[in-house]
């Protein structure tokens, strides 16, 4: 059964998103490892892995329905930063805009009556908004120590133990 041109038109732009967050992810795991902020990195690395097993999903649904999956260039993400949180303001914002776009693709695939389609999307609602909640809550931790050198390690730790490597 093969996807609504506009529709997989969407689906195949997020293709897009979801590898721009990957590079956005690794680009900030290289900030955090040359700055000793080793277990920040290892957690942006996993988020990275994260983002591209979530853009080879797509595709796989693309291809799987009929719709060869299409690739673009990808912007040069950025990779300089003031601070963690300054990082973390980014890794808020980008998850997002991945949850608002994930629920403007459940509208048009409920406009276009492709129930196949919303389940596949539904099935990454729950991880979205823990990814978003954590995220949050990570900027929250480091706004709460600030420059104190070592409340950041303790969270540097935390993420490590959070990446589980
Ligand atoms: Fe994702
Ligand atoms: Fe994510």
């Amino acid at each position: 059964m093969p996807i609504d041109p506009k529709l997989a038109a969407a689906l195949n732009n997020h293709v897009s998103l979801e590898a721009r967050s990957a590079f956005s992810y690794f680009s900030m795991a290289s900030w955090a490892q040359v700055r000793g902020l080793t277990g920040m990195a290892a957690w942006f690395r996993k988020e990275a892995e994260g983002e591209m097993a979530h853009m080879r999903q797509f595709v796989d649904h693309l291809n799987d329905r009929g719709h060869q999956a299409t690739f673009t260039a990808l912007p040069e993400p950025r990779s300089t930063w003031e601070s963690a949180i300054d990082v973390f303001d980014d890794v808020v914002k980008l998850e997002t805009e991945l949850c608002e776009q994930i629920d403007r693709l459940i509208e048009v695939s409920h406009d276009q009556r492709d129930h196949f389609t919303g389940s596949f999307l539904q099935s990454f609602v729950p991880q979205q908004i823990a990814d978003m909640a954590e995220a949050d809550e990570i900027r929250d931790r480091l706004r709460i120590v600030g420059t104190d050198g070592q409340g950041v390690i303790l969270i540097d730790q935390e993420l490590r133990a959070m990446a589980g490597r």
